[in-house]
């Protein structure tokens, strides 16, 4: 496991996410710089984001959705978590690399919550964690924080929440719903976490909560005034087989680009266009006549 570099030469901390809501400017009319968060699962996709400069590489539990073909996030397990952070770590220098941690890691015993996350940072190199949930995860979140590991938290629509939710639903749309959704979101923060994803979200909604909490909101189909945006990778580069939600901009076509490749790559075989004698090694010149006879 390779190790992240230490903080200096542009890598990206956590007091850096923080400073991000509240930058000590050089001139008081600039904005502050928007978060950028993507997720990654992989070494190849985390060395590109990483050199691309986005911020945040989150190894989302998505992973079971868009890489593992899960019908949603429920079974995915720790080791499959641990496993894909290894990667996004070897990949990364620069962003912060941030770890789901699935669903049943942190919902039993809080001792056992704690050593799951302590192996997010301890085996796999993650710089921090995230878990889903509001109110309901303030001591979770206050006891990981005190175990020196940063939280990232989720309120809104939380996938691993989707039976209890009744679906893939966009929440606080009611005014007692927003209600609540802002309690959760000031748990969180008062827990001690250093950002918090809002998903799913009425954009003015995540508006409010964002001008009210003191850490930065990264939002993920909850409009343009967040901290930051998060997108799952494969939705930003059109590599999702399933649903795609409407928040969700296509940058690319990678799809039907692996697809079209794939059948010139058929046609190329079986009309005998692959491989060309440019794409075949030879025996040097010289020494064909020694060439051993081919065997079939
Ligand atoms: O699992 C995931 O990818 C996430 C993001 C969509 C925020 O939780």
């Amino acid at each position: 496991m390779s190790v992240a570099p230490h903080a200096g030469n542009g890598k990206v901390t956590v007091p850096d996410i923080l400073s991000r809501k509240f930058p000590v400017s050089k001139s008081q009319s600039q904005a502050p710089r928007k978060i950028t968060c993507l997720t990654a699962y992989d070494y190849p996709t985390a060395r590109l984001l990483d050199e691309a400069g986005v911020d945040i590489l989150l190894v989302g539990d998505s992973l079971g959705m868009v890489v593992l073909g899960y019908e949603n996030t429920l079974p995915v397990t720790l080791e499959e978590m641990l496993h894909h952070t290894r990667a996004v770590r070897r990949g990364t220098r620069r962003a912060l690399v941030v770890a789901d941690m699935p669903y049943g890691s942190y919902h039993a015993e809080m001792a056992e919550s704690v050593r799951n996350a302590v192996r997010f940072v301890k085996e796999a190199g993650a710089e921090a964690v995230k878990v889903e949930g509001g109110e309901r995860r303030l001591e979770l979140i206050a006891r990981l924080v005190e175990a020196e590991i940063p939280v990232m938290g989720h309120v809104g629509l939380t996938p691993q929440s989707l039976h209890a939710m009744g679906g893939f639903k966009v929440q606080g749309k009611t005014p007692e719903a927003a209600e609540q959704l802002l309690r959760d979101a000031r748990a969180v923060e008062a827990a001690g976490a250093f950002s918090i994803v809002l998903e799913s979200v009425p954009r003015e909604l995540a508006t409010r909560i964002t001008a009210e909490l003191r850490i930065p909101t990264i939002g993920i189909g909850a409009g343009p005034d967040c901290d930051g945006q998060v997108l799952v990778i494969h939705d930003l580069l059109g590599f999702s087989l399933g649903h795609t939600p409407k928040f969700a901009r296509r940058y690319a076509n990678l799809a039907e680009t692996i697809s079209q490749a794939a059948r010139e790559y058929c046609d190329d075989v079986q009309n005998g266009r692959f491989p060309s004698d440019a794409e075949s090694y030879r025996v040097p010149t010289g020494s064909r006549e020694s060439a051993p006879a081919r065997t079939i």
